[in-house]
């Protein structure tokens, strides 16, 4: 069974889980990067029977340039994997899963999904910081600010053996159905 990893990835959390997911998977596996659209040799997916597609969730979705790779597989096994800057609530996951996943053509089997949180970057918490001092009191505010700091270790090495976890278990079912 041939199987690809490919990803989006703005700042990089993204990265290191494709990464933790390609070398926890018993193939070889290619890599590929996809940021600012992608090239034909990027969608060339033809060959591949298990797809990891992996992005960094962006107002609640997947980048524009994911969407176009889903809506265009056909016939294949596909599982997802994200970072996403919020994610202390599983249920915010599964709402971004099951958006991401409707966009997959139903010709393809669903594997699942990996999730896990991803840092932002320090102009996210300036601004939070800005609001705070306007608003001392906004609990939104406040639990923005912590939601940023718990992010901000993230991917750690719990999440990327996770991940590894995942990978290897969709690799299982994939071969064994
Ligand atoms: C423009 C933009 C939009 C984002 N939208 C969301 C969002 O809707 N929900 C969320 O949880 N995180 C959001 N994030 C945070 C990123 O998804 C998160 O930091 C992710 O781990 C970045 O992955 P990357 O380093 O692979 O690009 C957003 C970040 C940016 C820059």
């Amino acid at each position: 069974m041939k199987v690809k990893v490919i990803y989006c990835s703005h700042t990089g959390n993204t990265v290191q889980v494709a990464k933790a997911i390609a070398e926890g998977l018993p193939v070889t596996s290619v890599l590929q990067k996809l940021q600012a659209g992608f090239s034909d040799e990027d969608a060339r997916i033809d060959e591949d029977d298990l797809i990891f597609a992996g992005f960094w969730v962006d107002k609640g979705s997947c980048p524009e340039e994911m969407a176009e790779l889903l809506r265009g597989v056909h016939h294949r096994k596909i599982a997802l994997f994200a970072t996403a800057g919020f994610g202390q609530d599983p249920a915010y996951f599964a709402q971004i899963e099951q958006r991401v996943r409707a966009l997959i053509p139903d010709s393809n089997r669903y594997m699942g999904a990996f999730f896990c949180q991803g840092k932002m970057q320090i102009s996210v918490r300036h601004r939070y910081e800005e609001i705070q001092k306007q608003n001392p009191e906004d609990l939104k505010i406040k639990q923005s600010i912590e939601n940023f700091d718990l992010a901000s270790t993230h991917p750690d090495d719990q999440d990327l053996n996770h991940a590894k976890k995942f990978a290897k278990e969709v690799y299982q079912a994939a071969l064994d159905k």
